[in-house]
C-alpha cells in the first residue's frame, strides 16, 4: 500500500491508534486499517476516533459500525440479516429446545474473537454455550445468538469490497473466505484464526444486497473511503448479510489486480479535497 501511495507523491506511515506519542493533527488524513484490539475497549476507541481530525472512515460511522446492533436497523430497512437473539449484560440465557447449530459472538468484536459454534443436540455443547454467554455477560458485553448458516461450509463467505471512486463508493473486487468456526469458544485470548482467502467474482444478486446494505449507512455511502459487505447464503440460497465492515476491514488488496492503486487514488483524492 505504501508503494502505490508513494508513486502518487503521498507520504504515509503506519502508526498505532492508542500510541500517546502520535500527533494526530500533524497528518492531513488518517486511514483506519487494522486496529483489531479495540473490541474490549470500544468506548475508548470511539472517543479516540472523535478526536482525530480527518479520519477515514469518519468517527460517527466508526461509532455506528463498531456495535453489530446496527444489524437490527438494517433488517428493519429490508436488508436480509441473520435472525439474532440479543442478550444484554446481566441478562440470563437458556438455549432453546431446538437442536440446530448456533453461533454465539459478542456484538462488539473483530477477527472472529470470542466467537463459537454450538450443536444444541449435544448436551456438552449446550453447557458450553451457556458458559460462553455468561462469560461475555460477566464482562459487560452484549451477546448475539444466531443460527449457524451451514452454507458457509461449502459456499464460503463472500466479501464484496468497495472503494471511493469518481462516482462515489464503487465496487472494486470480491473474495471468498472459508468457514471460520469449528466449535465452542473457550475464552482463550488472542488466538489468531487463519483465514482461507481466494479471489471470487461477485454475483449480481450479491451486489444488489451489498448496494441495499450500503444505502442504509448514516450519512450515505459516498462519505466512505472503503466498505466491505460480508454475505453467506441463507437456507434458501439467497444472500444474507453477516457483517458490514466500515471500521477495520481486511481489504484483500493483493487478491485483485489494481485494487491497491484504486485505494491509493481514493486517498489522493481525499487529500486534494481536504487541502
Ligand atoms: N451465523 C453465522 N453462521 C455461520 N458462520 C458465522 C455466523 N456468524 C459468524 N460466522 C463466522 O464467524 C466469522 C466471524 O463472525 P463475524 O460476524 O464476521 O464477526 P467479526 O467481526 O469477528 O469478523 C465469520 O467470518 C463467519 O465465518
Ligand atoms: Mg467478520
Amino acid at each position: 500500500m505504501l508503494g502505490p501511495l508513494a508513486a502518487r507523491g503521498v507520504t504515509a506511515e503506519p502508526v498505532v491508534w492508542d500510541d500517546p506519542a502520535v500527533e494526530w493533527t500533524a497528518y492531513d488524513l488518517a486511514v483506519l486499517r487494522s486496529p483489531w484490539d479495540y473490541a474490549p475497549r470500544r468506548d475508548e476507541f470511539v472517543a479516540w476516533a472523535q478526536r482525530v481530525p480527518n479520519l477515514a472512515n469518519p468517527a460517527d460511522v466508526v461509532r455506528w459500525n463498531t456495535d453489530k446492533r446496527y444489524l437490527d436497523e438494517l433488517s428493519a430497512a429490508g436488508v436480509p440479516t441473520v435472525p439474532t437473539a440479543w442478550v444484554g449484560p446481566g441478562e440470563s440465557w437458556e438455549p432453546s429446545a431446538d437442536s440446530g447449530e448456533y453461533v454465539i459472538k459478542p456484538a462488539v468484536s473483530a477477527g472472529s474473537q470470542d466467537t463459537g459454534r454450538y450443536d444444541l443436540a449435544d448436551p456438552e455443547h449446550r453447557e458450553l454455550a451457556v458458559a460462553h454467554v455468561r462469560r461475555l455477560s460477566a464482562a459487560g458485553r452484549v451477546t448475539m445468538v444466531q443460527p449457524y448458516l451451514a452454507a458457509v461450509d461449502t459456499a464460503g463467505e463472500t466479501a464484496l469490497l468497495f472503494l471511493a471512486g469518481e462516482q462515489g463508493l464503487e465496487f472494486s473486487h470480491a473474495i471468498r473466505k472459508g468457514p471460520m468456526l469449528t466449535g465452542p469458544d473457550f475464552g482463550v485470548d488472542g488466538l489468531y484464526r487463519p483465514e482461507e482467502i481466494t479471489a471470487r467474482t461477485g454475483t449480481l444478486e450479491q451486489l444488489a444486497v451489498a448496494r441495499k446494505t450500503l444505502a442504509t449507512v448514516p450519512g450515505g455511502p459516498d462519505r466512505l473511503l472503503y466498505a466491505r459487505v460480508d454475505l453467506i447464503p441463507g437456507p434458501d440460497g439467497q444472500s444474507i448479510l453477516v457483517e458490514l465492515e466500515l471500521t477495520e476491514p481486511s481489504l484483500f488488496l493483493a487478491h485483485a489486480a489494481g485494487a491497491a492503486d484504486r485505494l491509493a487514488e481514493a486517498i489522493l483524492t481525499r487529500l486534494t479535497r481536504e487541502t
